[in-house]
């Protein structure tokens, strides 16, 4: 079969005429200012329609998250309590990975069930007409058919926005989540980490100080996490990495132009973890170069956390490899929030479905309703 046409790592089939027609209007798609791509991703009422980037985020929808997220996990604790599970009997969720997931894949799987929800995981693609070389917009422009929601993962960084470009595209009214697109966005990672930093502060998210470790240049994770603390006031951030993997100009600019304060550091761990309230560890993105190698100085290990606040966390959005001591894996300490994490993310991803479908008020409003029958 003809090779696929590729630009900006999207394919757009195998005819050369076809291919260009879409290259041309997808360029002229993203080259539209970022307050119109906002524009593009938000309804009438200002909620957001799609979850394609971090920076259209604000401390409303954040705090939305959050409640719906906390009050939804209240819920699914209540044996038989089929609430949840009646949101959505009509309506349906693809999940489109063309990148591995473990995590973010079984998290939006475990959360659409919890709503209710049909659904389906294309991540094999040997078994869709992608193998016959149908381009990546007609793939998703399929979903739409059949499907409400499609949540994309992607090894473009512009897949963020072909998403948005795509569901412009169609007639039905049809979202798209960005599940991590290329080295860019991980958008609804950020979330679930702001969920979980919430959560250890007290709600608290003004002046915290988090060090991202790692590799900064490609963690999509560090970059949408980092818009997102960009929100809150008196952010200050310490890139923690060898100098060819920190942080992207892109994300720099973002957050400086913010107000953050940052620092960017190739020295050791152990002298930044003391100053900080996170320590956000990631691995070396090596699916995107380079041999992976992690260097010593950049381990997350006892004597790290030791020199740590007491009220201070760890974060890893996983995978993990070498980069947190295996010591680390056994230990109770209650600042190791790797593995805490993932559950947040299922919850979260609840939350982000339904408010996309607009029930997440209806949720907090049966939460409270409960809450009172129980203290009564
Ligand atoms: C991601 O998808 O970006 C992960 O959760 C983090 C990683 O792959 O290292």
């Amino acid at each position: 079969m003809e090779e696929q046409i590729e630009h900006k790592g999207i394919l757009w089939g195998t005819n050369k005429r076809v291919a260009q027609y879409h290259i041309d209007r997808f360029e002229e798609f993203i080259a539209q200012s970022p307050e119109r791509i906002k524009q593009l991703c938000t309804n009438d009422d200002g909620r957001l329609k799609h979850i394609a980037r971090a920076e259209h985020f604000d401390k409303n929808f954040i705090d939305i998250i959050y409640k719906t997220a906390h009050a939804a996990r209240k819920m699914g604790k209540l044996p038989g309590n089929s609430f949840l599970s009646s949101l959505f009997p009509y309506k349906a969720a693809m999940n489109f990975f063309k990148q591995p997931s473990s995590r973010t894949l079984l998290s939006f799987y475990r959360a659409e069930g919890i709503l209710g929800m049909d659904r389906i995981n294309i991540n094999d693609i040997t078994t869709s007409s992608q193998y016959k070389g149908e381009s990546d917009s007609d793939s998703l422009r399929t979903t739409s058919s059949y499907f409400d929601v499609v949540v994309a993962r992607h090894p473009s960084i512009n897949f963020d926005l072909l998403g948005v470009y795509v569901a412009e595209m169609c007639s039905r009214d049809f979202r798209y989540i960005n599940a991590g697109s290329g080295p860019g966005e991980h958008p609804t990672q950020g979330l679930l980490d702001v969920y979980t930093i919430s959560e250890s502060f007290g709600g608290n998210l003004d002046h915290k100080v988090i060090a991202f470790v790692g590799d900064c240049l490609r963690g999509r994770t560090i970059h949408s996490l980092a818009k997102i603390m960009s929100i809150y006031e008196g952010t200050e951030i310490y890139f923690v990495a060898p100098e060819e993997l920190q942080i992207d100009p892109e994300t720099e600019r973002y957050v400086k132009e913010k107000g953050v304060v940052i620092h960017k550091e190739t020295g050791s761990l152990k002298d930044i973890a003391p100053l900080t309230d996170i320590v956000y560890m990631t691995r070396i993105q090596n699916e995107h170069g380079g041999d992976g190698e992690y260097n010593p100085k950049f381990i997350f290990d006892q004597r790290i956390l030791d020199s740590m606040r007491e009220d201070a966390i760890e974060m890893h959005p996983l995978p993990k490899r070498e980069e947190i001591a295996p010591e680390l894996d056994i230990s109770k300490d209650p600042r190791i929030m790797h593995w805490r994490e993932m559950r947040n993310g299922m919850w979260t991803r609840v939350a982000i479905l339904s408010y996309l479908f607009g029930v997440d008020e209806q949720i907090r409003e049966v939460s409270d309703r409960m809450d009172a029958a129980i203290k009564k």
